[in-house]
């Protein structure tokens, strides 16, 4: 356990408002800062940070909570992890007993476990047994230096050769688990998750070995198979041979689709490509990708699909505010075949003739029209003004606006105009749209992406939905009022909160305030998960928790109290039924 005072020294020292500003370009409204979310896709900034509750909130997807809870969103930590994170940036020595805590060592042992893996991988190439995998590799036109180079390596056509040999490196059927490199079957046993594949090892910024993608050698399952996420592994926030191409003196990245992609490119003496791991590019990868370069070249398969991906990456980059660059693959399906086909040189020139993100997105709308007739002019022109309206720069709109009118042999005044309307019809949706982000306390669904978790306890809210708004006011009085502990404890428990995630942060307020403990949000974060952080954050900085009266708080518990003697008449789950009993002999 952390105690409370290394846990209040760390809130003072790392402020949430400096913290967040090195991930987040915040400006001032207020008494609150706001910026565009580093949790999902946006334009407009809904993301606020509370500089007097320490906090943060995100009206567009949900996410809040502390300093802390922000780190481990952000950095994909664990509560610990993060607070050593915090500790370190404020020059703050770690309590003992947490320095060897058992994630980090079951994070050293797989990342141990995974090195020794891939070295045997690599040696399978050449042992008996391997013949397929070297014979792959090389038919692929793979040099002996490229294999070498990215430790290439294959696994055998057996259920258990890798778990086999991990066993006698000394390693356990845990750790073999925890690093997902081998499943248990159902007699039992462990049967490895990679079987006659070539095998690419990721390696992350630091050199470890994180996972493997492995390729079919036959069409027994997926073409590619990619490690699923463990302790070290995430395959959103990681790009497969960054660790190459963060050292680059190439200009900018080069965003490929596959694995074989970026091994040709390299091969080919260009070394600043990278892809992503098995999944389409993520937020998180964008900002990682504009971290390290300026300047992204997006070359996917020349397919629809790989043309979609395109468009989607765009977007994202777009956010992230770095250039973005589109290459065009003719002839060839993707840059492993481009290059095979008409080698290095051509390929380098590509990249350098590479159009802009915006020639990409015209020349994508203009191929669904017929410029020869006046019907298809009309509709390119409308759907290109909706797309040129979200250019922000006046000038470069401009010179788009002169090419439309060009090709289209419409005057550029007409253009122009369209391009006006569009703009003002954009500023009018997002209006709309901003303001119904900020109502408090709404019950709409929220854009972003949900977890399973973050649906179950939806639909818990909207089953108990007054319920459940009462004890939204009745924390929200209990934190801005921590001396109505005694009246409100001596009325109602925690266990008579009716929704879990609600009775958890009621519990937590109990806990501290029982004990003599003041509310705040940084010692919450020990004891609530991210996801009850996010609904505190709401509650606390939201306009509805304002001027919530003594009389308001007292309703609201009498109003739950009636909701759980409603309840105890219809149907209830056991655990419902131990909960009563329970909160009952509590009250005893
Ligand atoms: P591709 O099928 O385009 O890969 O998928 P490729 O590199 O051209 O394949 P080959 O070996 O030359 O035939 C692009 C990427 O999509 C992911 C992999 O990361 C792959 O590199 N993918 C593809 C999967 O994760 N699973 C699949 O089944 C297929
Ligand atoms: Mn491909």
């Amino acid at each position: 356990m952390i105690s409370d005072d290394f846990i209040q020294e760390l809130k003072y020292r790392n402020d949430i408002e400096s913290v967040v500003s090195s991930y987040v370009a915040l400006k001032r409204s207020g008494r609150t800062h706001s910026g565009v979310c580093p949790f999902h896709s946006e334009k407009t900034p809904s993301f606020h940070v509370y500089p007097e509750t320490q906090s943060f909130y995100c009206f567009g997807c949900g996410a809040g909570g502390d300093v802390v809870t922000f780190i481990r969103k952000i950095e994909n930590l664990d509560y610990l992890e993060a607070l050593r994170l915090l500790a370190q940036r404020a020059g703050m020595a770690m309590p003992e007993d947490v320095r060897d805590d058992p994630t980090a060592r079951l994070k050293t042992r797989i990342l141990e476990l995974n090195r020794c893996l891939a070295r045997h991988y690599h040696q399978n190439l050449t042992a008996p047994g391997g013949e397929a995998g070297l014979a792959y590799l090389r038919g692929r036109g793979l040099s002996d230096k490229t294999i070498r180079r990215f430790g290439l390596g294959y696994a055998k056509n057996e259920w258990d050769d890798g778990t086999r040999f991990l066993r006698a490196q000394g390693f356990g059927e845990d750790e073999i688990l925890a690093a997902a490199v081998a499943s248990r079957g159902k007699k039992g046993g462990l049967y490895d998750q990679m079987r006659h594949r070539v095998i690419f090892p990721i390696i992350d910024l630091r050199g470890n070995v994180i996972g493997f993608g492995g390729r079919a050698l036959d069409d027994h399952g997926p073409k590619y198979l990619n490690s699923s996420d463990t302790p070290v592994f995430k395959k959103s926030r990681n790009l497969f041979a960054m660790n190459f191409a963060k050292g680059s003196k190439e200009k900018g990245l080069v965003l490929a689709e596959g694995y074989m992609d970026v091994i040709s490119i390299h091969q080919a003496g260009i070394d600043n490509a990278i892809a992503t791991l098995g999944t389409s590019l993520t937020a998180e990868q964008s900002r990682l990708i504009a971290q390290y370069t300026d300047e992204v070249k997006i070359c996917y398969d020349s397919d629809g699909a790989g043309q979609k991906a395109t468009r989607r990456a765009i977007e994202l980059f777009d956010q992230t505010g770095i250039k973005i660059k589109v290459v065009g693959i003719p002839d060839a399906k993707d840059p492993d075949e481009y290059i095979k086909r008409f080698g290095a040189q051509r390929f380098r020139l590509l990249l350098e003739g590479s159009s802009n993100s915006t020639e990409f997105e015209m020349a994508r709308i203009k191929s669904n029209y017929d410029l020869e007739t006046d019907e298809g002019k009309a509709g390119y022109l409308k759907e290109l003004a909706g797309f040129l309206a979200g250019i922000r720069s006046p000038v470069e709109r401009d010179v788009y606006i002169s090419r439309a009118a060009r090709e289209t042999g419409v005057s550029k005044d007409r253009v122009d105009a369209q391009v006006a309307y569009s703009i003002a019809q954009k500023r009018r949706t997002s209006q709309k749209k901003e303001a119904n982000a900020l109502r408090p306390f709404a019950e709409e669904s929220l854009g972003a992406e949900k977890s399973p978790e973050a649906r179950k306890i939806e639909l818990e809210r909207r089953q108990n939905l007054r319920a459940a708004v009462a004890e939204d006011r009745l924390l929200t009085y209990l934190f801005k009022n921590p001396d109505g502990f005694e009246w409100i404890a001596d009325k109602i428990t925690p266990e008579q909160f009716v929704t879990g995630q609600n009775r958890r942060i009621a519990q937590a307020f109990y806990e501290r305030l029982g004990g003599g403990l003041g509310l705040d949000m940084t010692a919450l974060s020990a004891a609530l998960a991210v996801e009850d952080m996010a609904h505190l954050s709401r509650l606390v900085n939201g306009a509805a928790g304002l001027n919530i009266t003594r009389q308001e708080a007292e309703d609201c518990a009498n109003a739950l109290l009636q909701a759980g003697e409603r309840q105890v008449d219809g149907e209830m789950s056991p655990e419902e039924i131990a909960r009563r009993i329970q909160a009952k002999a509590r009250r005893k």
